[in-house]
């Protein structure tokens, strides 16, 4: 079985906290997803909004997957790691005409457009450069995700997309545009999704879809249904690599793709969350009236999932193997939220024992602040602590 190993000798050298990507986990994730999709029109790109730490970024770009960027800074750092501009998709509700002409300059595979006045937008600044631009409409098919409702983005309520009601005005304007080659439909139902269900009623919903596009007389040449695939937080050791051959199955068997048809997958946290972990240290064990809390020296300014979204990552005490016991887990920042579990059992602790908090691949370092002016947290990766 793959898993993260620790090289906590060499752990006991840096100052703490970091993030530790084991490359190894990450490239067997790649290996699986490349398994499970070779033999059909499939094409992931890799959403870099999880993590783009640069050996990541290698490792992705070596696997061949393409990139899913959602900022002129993300579009850059796709390009920056070789990712060929073919394979990068550009999506967000608000893209600035300098992060547009970024995609333009480098003739980027797909501009995911969510909006009327972006479209009108895009086709002047392709314009004003003698280019054609190549877009996906991002379409709301109203599912439900069955996920946290921050990270829930499908439904009719949420910011993003163009309604299923406006696909008639939308397709006359494009039609209209000369500088805008309509190449695709564009779908995201939200993030962290592991009930595969939401999957096949996404399915269902792009074949009514594809079929009204057909009945107008447009040939699309991409299917894109985003990411979203979930991972399993709870069991990192059990399960480092998410359920791809479920997933893809669903699509394959659900999804009906037209002749010369290719289906994109925008997958972020699937790919990488199980490889990455934060580690820390415990500061101090402070005996409180009813519990014990074991305070770290990394808060929510290194990992803000728990304090955002109630979010659960496995901590393990990579220094002790007492016998177990309850505390609350906390950071050091000036706010009461700033905890990562409450009456977590794990091996006895006291200070300067090393503390991983699991799954932290996806969504952690990336996210991290600089708030009560701590310093950005430093990452390692298996490669260079071998
Ligand atoms: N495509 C689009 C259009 C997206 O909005 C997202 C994520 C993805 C792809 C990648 O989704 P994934 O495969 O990683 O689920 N910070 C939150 C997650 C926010 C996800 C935002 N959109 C968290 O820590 O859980």
């Amino acid at each position: 079985m793959i898993k993260a190993n620790y090289p906590v000798d060499q752990f006991a050298e840096l100052r703490t906290p970091f993030y530790y990507y084991d490359l190894e986990v990450l490239r067997a994730t790649l290996q699986e997803i490349i398994k499970q999709t070779s033999g059909d029109p499939f094409e992931v790109h890799y959403a870099l909004k999880a993590n783009v730490n640069p050996q990541v970024l290698a490792a992705v770009r070596e696997a061949g997957l393409g990139a899913d960027c959602v900022s002129g800074g993300e579009v850059q750092a796709a390009l920056d790691a070789g990712i060929p501009a073919s394979k990068v998709v550009f999506a967000g509700v608000g893209k600035a005409d300098w992060e547009i002409n970024l995609g333009l300059d480098n003739d980027i595979f797909c501009f995911n457009v969510e909006s009327i006045p972006e479209l009108e937008v895009i086709n002047e600044l392709a314009d004003a450069k003698g280019k054609t631009a190549s877009v996906a409409l991002r379409i709301n098919p109203n599912v439900s995700a069955n996920t946290h409702h921050y990270i829930t983005t499908g439904l009719n309520e949420n910011k993003f997309g163009i309604n299923l009601s406006e696909l008639d005005k939308v397709t006359t304007i494009v039609k209209g545009f000369s500088n805008i080659r309509l190449v695709g439909v564009h779908f995201h139902i939200g993030s962290q999704i592991t009930d595969l269900a939401p999957f096949q009623d996404l399915c269902v919903r792009v074949n009514e879809i594809q079929d009204y596009f057909e009945s107008q007389g447009i040939k699309l040449e991409n299917v894109n249904v985003g990411g979203g695939l979930g991972i399993n937080y709870e069991h990192p050791n059990h399960f480092p690599i998410p359920e791809f051959e479920a997933y893809f199955k669903i699509f394959r068997e659900h999804l009906t793709l037209r002749p010369g048809q290719k289906l994109h997958f925008e997958l972020g946290r699937a790919v990488v969350a199980q490889c990455g972990s934060l580690i820390s240290r415990v500061l101090y064990v402070k005996e409180g009236t009813s519990k014990n809390f074991a305070i770290l020296d990394a808060g929510f300014t290194e990992l803000i999932r728990p304090a955002l979204y109630q979010a659960y990552h496995r901590i393990e005490n990579l220094s002790s193997d007492r016998v177990e016991e309850e505390y609350d887990v906390v950071g050091p920042i000036c706010e009461s939220s700033d905890v990562f579990a409450k009456g977590y059992s794990m091996n006895a602790t006291k200070r300067g024992d090393l503390i991983a908090l699991r799954s932290a691949g996806a969504y952690g370092e990336i996210m991290a602040s600089q708030y009560n002016l701590r310093a950005l947290p430093k990452a390692y990766t298996s490669d260079e602590l071998r």
